[in-house]
């Protein structure tokens, strides 16, 4: 039984602290959870036989602790993981790992001198088993080279109610930015999954509608050695999509939200050197077929959240695989901070980034943010 403790037990914490204390992770049990406010630990009394702390590291000296589950926001999330890692226990990290790929560098270095601790992500959407088949498709090579994709992410709406709530929300200072970092590391992870990293990232942000000092839109166009990927991005808009098109020269993928279509053809390039046609598609379809209903029901019945932590124990036992390592993590950082240096900067930005000129960057949004509110 994996001895498991939730660290910051706000909105997703306690929905991770819950789903052990309910047994819904074989294998795994609650037995610790801390926070620093009050009212989260009270809401924590309904856990009986749960030690309920305030301070981390007071839990992971009187408890004995196999696991711990970082979920609070995101700048301590590498400072807690270095103090857990350190202390010997397995460490599985809410999204993003960190703001900057500094800070996660550092967690790759410090989770380096203790090989037998494992370390993981909790990148949820990579058991979603319709990004897992197209990954599958894409590397076995059956849709041939990758010539076009489109990743639109427009369905993780936020009001201005949301952003009011406060805290440590859509601002430089408390989150490290706003959509991207927060909502859209989820799919910027999922792309990263099935078709790799870009050579260079180009963006422009905007925040639309909304009074926050971060964006809610985002356009950016990753540039790899054959093809171009357009990541688009918002939290504004009321009929949102949720849709990934990877166009390859045997096929082509249309996954989401809740199915994915498979199209088969012959490749376009044969096509293209033997067709008498000028216009319109050519009569070359193979097969058609659509994944993912059922299984897409069933994602959403158990919830992506269970799986990550089931993975993870699994990781424990040598029994399965994580679902995403803190290289993974870093990865996802590398993108993004590169897309917030290309709007700021108005340049392309090659990867990997440069990780100080990004933390230096970063201080100064955040002083910028700190002056404006003491102005007004
Ligand atoms: N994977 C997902 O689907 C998903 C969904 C929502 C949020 N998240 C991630 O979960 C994390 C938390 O988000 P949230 O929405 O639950 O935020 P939240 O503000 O509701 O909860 C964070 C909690 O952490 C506590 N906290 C802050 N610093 C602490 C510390 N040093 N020690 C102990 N507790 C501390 C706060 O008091 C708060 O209760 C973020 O990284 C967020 O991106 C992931």
């Amino acid at each position: 039984m994996i001895k498991f403790a939730v660290i910051g037990i706000g909105r997703m914490g306690f929905r991770h602290a819950y789903n052990l204390y309910m047994h819904h992770v074989t294998g795994a049990k609650l037995v610790a959870v801390c926070d620093i406010s009050p009212d989260a630990r009270k809401k924590a009394e309904k856990f009986k036989g749960v030690g309920i702390y305030e301070d981390y590291k007071d839990m992971c000296v009187k408890e004995k602790l196999d696991a711990v589950l970082i979920a609070t926001p995101h700048y301590s999330h590498p400072e807690i993981a270095q103090y857990t890692i350190q202390k010997g226990i397995n460490t599985l990290i809410e999204k993003p790992v960190s703001v900057t790929t500094k800070d996660a560098k550092e967690l790759i270095q410090c989770a380096g001198k203790v090989p037998d601790i494992k370390v993981g992500v909790s990148f949820n959407q990579r058991s979603n088993r319709m990004y897992k088949y197209a990954k599958k498709l894409i590397s076995s090579g059956k849709m041939g080279e990758i010539q076009r994709v489109n990743f639109t992410v427009t369905h993780w709406y936020r009001s201005q109610a949301y952003y009011d709530q406060g805290g440590w929300r859509a601002t430089y200072v408390g989150e490290g930015g706003g959509c991207l970092i927060n909502q859209c590391v989820h799919q910027i992870d999922a792309l990263l999954n099935i078709i790799g990293m870009p050579n260079s990232v180009t963006a422009t942000m905007h925040t639309r509608d909304r009074n926050i000092a971060v964006e809610n839109d985002v356009t950016a166009l990753l540039k790899y050695d054959n093809f171009e990927c357009v990541f688009t991005a918002s939290t504004h808009e009321i009929k949102g999509t949720n849709c990934l098109e990877i166009a390859c020269d045997k096929g082509k993928l249309v996954i989401g939200p809740t199915v994915m279509k498979i199209y088969k053809h012959k490749s376009e390039k044969e096509v293209n050197a033997t067709t008498k046609f000028g216009y319109g598609a050519t009569p070359s379809f193979k097969s058609y077929k659509t994944y993912g209903f059922f299984t897409g029901l069933k994602d959403l019945a158990v919830g992506q959240q269970v799986r990550a932590i089931r993975a993870f124990v699994k990781e424990i036992n040598g029994k399965g695989k994580q679902l995403a390592t803190l290289e993974d993590g870093l990865n996802t950082m590398e993108i993004i901070n590169g897309i917030y240096l290309s709007s700021w900067t108005e340049k392309e930005i090659a990867l990997p980034i440069d990780d100080e000129q990004y933390a230096l960057d970063l201080e100064h949004k955040k002083q910028s943010e700190i002056n404006k509110s003491k102005e007004e």
